[in-house]
């Protein structure tokens, strides 16, 4: 926003956060975001706070907060949305604009609209699409921008206020759907829905690929040239992670019920489903092709939960490394960017930083997340010349398995012969 030539403020509760912030350090790993963060606060545009009375004087109010899974169930925890609408009230003035773009439950705006009703502000719900690792880029240009508005005279108002505040991506007539607060609520959950449905769908057919000989990569290649298909989205191997399409699904799922419609999305439980198994395939590939486990040493190459990314919620790959772990083996965890955090969620894993000294005498190597680190600058030649263990697991289906079997190894991948 800074960036875009907007005056920002943004505030927090972690203190940690915030200095760190106003000093310019981006308090996670996302590409692109400390050289723009450094300039934003050298600008003087960008400044940070944790201090809820510094958002008074400002005319536009996003609201940003995470709505995490329940503990012990599977609707969204709103605890954080509705504190920070609570501390943000008393500084709400006439005409200012509340923009949701949190991802709640649907039904949630119209309650958050009507508890700042008497400080005269207008509430759009404005849902966000940015992937991690592409954060930057899809946040200045989006493929679409949506704004839920209240059916009165002050909901166009404020979308007018959103178009000028999305400036650059109006000006290159990105989509610019105005619709009402429960649609937009909807479509970021049916978007995060059906990515989660395209990749279980895919993973589905590496399940029947297992059992017939058939390769699951080149089926994704080649129903994902029809156009209606595509190919995105059909990356099969131990599935999807992090913290939205796990938690997103399960939210809806728990909304709906709520709804009474619960068997409308009774479909995203199977694709939850799915989803786990081949986290469990991943493992039991590796039993097998060792013939069991206990005490072997097995090196895990990736812990977030895609590449581009140092986010280890709910991550497929740590999932697999604890699972081993639990089988007996001596499992090394390696990472570019996630050690810090994966430490912290599972201290009892050994993690090691450098790839090749994490490779050494490995007895079999997992590939769990499709760095370029290991999928494409990591060849069986020089893999070789670290151990003499010769059993690769391709859990993300990114290697090529004619060079890895060409060099002596054992390939496995999820759904490929
Ligand atoms: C996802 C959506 O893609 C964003 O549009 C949305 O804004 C975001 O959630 C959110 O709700 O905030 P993100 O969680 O960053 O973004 O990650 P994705 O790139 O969608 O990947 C999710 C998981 O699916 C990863 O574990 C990834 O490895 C896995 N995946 C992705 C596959 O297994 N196969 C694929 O073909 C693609």
């Amino acid at each position: 926003m800074a960036s875009i030539g907007h005056e920002v403020i943004g505030i927090d509760v972690d203190l940690d956060k915030i200095d760190a912030l106003s000093r310019g350090e981006a308090p996670f790993y996302e590409p692109g975001l400390p050289e723009i963060l450094v300039e934003g606060v050298a600008s003087g545009r960008l400044r940070f706070s944790a201090d809820i009375s510094d958002a008074a004087g400002a005319q536009v109010h996003f609201l940003a907060v995470g709505t995490p899974q329940q503990p012990g169930g599977y609707a969204a925890d709103l605890t954080f949305v509705d504190a920070a609408v609570d501390a943000l009230i008393p500084h709400l003035a006439p005409g200012d604009v509340l923009a949701g773009k949190s991802t709640v439950p649907v039904g949630t705006a119209v309650g958050i609209a009507e508890r700042i009703r008497s400080t005269g502000a207008t509430l759009v719900w404005n849902p966000e699409f940015l992937r991690e690792g592409w954060a930057v880029q899809d946040t200045i240009t989006p493929d679409r921008l949506v704004v839920g508005i209240p059916k009165d005279a002050g909901g166009e108002r404020a979308a007018g206020i959103l178009r000028e505040v999305y400036h650059p991506a109006v000006a290159a007539e990105t989509p610019f759907i105005v619709t009402d607060y429960a649609t937009a609520e909807l479509v970021k959950v049916a978007a995060n829905a059906f990515l989660a449905t395209k990749i279980s769908f895919i993973n589905a057919m590496a399940e029947i690929a297992e059992v017939t000989g058939a390769d699951v990569t080149q089926l994704a290649d080649a129903i994902g040239h029809d156009s209606r298909i595509g190919r995105r989205y059909l990356g099969s191997g131990i599935g999807f992670g992090g913290g939205c399409l796990p938690k997103d699904i399960r939210a809806f799922s728990a909304r709906a019920e709520e709804l009474g419609r619960g068997e409308s999305i009774a479909f995203l439980r199977e694709m939850d489903a799915i989803n786990l198994r081949r986290r469990a395939r991943a493992v039991r590939l590796t039993i097998d092709a060792l013939d069991g486990v206990y005490e072997k040493n097995i090196t895990v190459l990736g812990a977030a939960f895609k590449p581009h990314s140092d986010d280890v919620r709910d991550s497929p790959a740590l999932d697999v490394a604890i699972h081993l772990r639990g089988f007996g083996a001596n499992v090394t965890v390696t990472d570019p960017a996630a050690i810090p955090n994966a430490r912290r969620l599972h201290p009892q894993l050994t993690y090691v930083e450098d790839r090749d000294e994490a490779l050494r005498d490995a007895d079999a190597i997992l590939i769990v997340t499709e760095w370029d680190e290991y999928r494409r600058q990591l060849s069986p030649e020089h893999a070789s010349s670290l151990t003499d263990g010769r059993v690769i697991i391709d859990g993300r289906n990114c290697l090529d398995a004619a060079a890895w079997r060409d060099a002596g190894w054992r390939y496995f991948g999820m759904g490929r012969p």
